[in-house]
């Protein structure tokens, strides 16, 4: 958390490494993770998948193949072939032997210690994927906010109702870069359910923002790359930055 003063006032701003620190590592790598927690990040953001035999993988894409040495798509690989894959060499030599890691490792690993924002990626593939993701936070513990920094989003808005209804507690988050979801009706469709309304950067407006704001939902913006992508969230005041870099966002830099 930094705070930002806009016309005289100090507010905080989450600042949340994408996929990891991935500007400095591979993306959703414990490399990368540990790495935005060196950063300070307040949040690390995952992409969680589902292997063949139903193991809960971290990874962004549907397929292996970019950020691997393998080849398919995740959904068809069973758990042993995932974890056999070199997922850090791709992004440099020093990175080699990096592996898929798993949910309950990452959970296991950084809570308590940074926030976890959690995207369910493309979770229409992994039928009941939403179930096994609420027994995870359960069996931790995990699905009491005042405690821990956990939220949920995803781009499936029906998925996040589901969520919401599996834990109602935690804090959940619908992700678009659809400027026909900024429309008054649909914000207040998404505010009946959804705690952060997280758009790309590109339809973000002071308006906009004003507006998530008076619906009661904060909002988080991605993905930053730049100082000045940075900046300009920190001008329209959005409440969290989503970034490969988490040194950007900081304005004491
Ligand atoms: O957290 C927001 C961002 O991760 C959504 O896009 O494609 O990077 O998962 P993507
Ligand atoms: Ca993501």
């Amino acid at each position: 958390v930094f705070a930002a003063e806009t016309t005289g006032e100090l507010r905080k701003v989450d600042n949340v490494a994408h996929r990891g620190a991935t500007g400095y590592a591979p993306e959703n790598t414990i490399a990368a993770f540990d790495k935005g927690v060196e950063m300070k990040a307040d949040y690390i953001e995952i992409d969680v998948q589902r292997s063949k035999d139903g193991e809960l993988v971290i990874i962004h894409d549907n397929t292996v193949d970019r950020t691997t040495d393998g080849t398919g798509y995740v959904k068809d690989l069973t758990f042993e072939q995932i974890r056999s894959l070199d997922a850090g060499s791709w992004k440099g030599e020093q990175f080699t032997g990096e592996k898929i890691p798993t949910f309950d490792e990452i959970l296991d690993r950084y809570h308590g210690k940074t926030g976890i924002l959690i995207e369910l990626k493309s979770p229409e593939l992994y039928p009941g994927i939403e179930g096994q993701v609420a027994q995870k936070l359960k069996e931790r513990n995990l699905d009491k906010p005042q405690n821990e920094k956990i939220i949920i989003q995803s781009f499936n808005f029906e998925s996040m109702k589901i969520t919401n209804s599996l834990l109602p507690k935690v804090p959940i988050g619908v992700l678009t870069s659809n400027r026909a979801h900024t429309t008054e009706q649909a914000l207040k469709e998404f505010s009946t359910y959804a705690d952060y309304f997280n758009p790309s950067y590109g339809i973000v407006s002071k308006e906009l923002v004003d507006q998530v704001h008076s619906l009661g939902m904060k909002i988080q913006s991605w993905t930053v790359r730049s100082h000045e992508a940075a900046q300009f969230l920190l001008d329209m005041n959005v409440d969290g930055i989503i970034t490969d870099y988490p040194d950007y966002v900081d304005p004491r830099k």
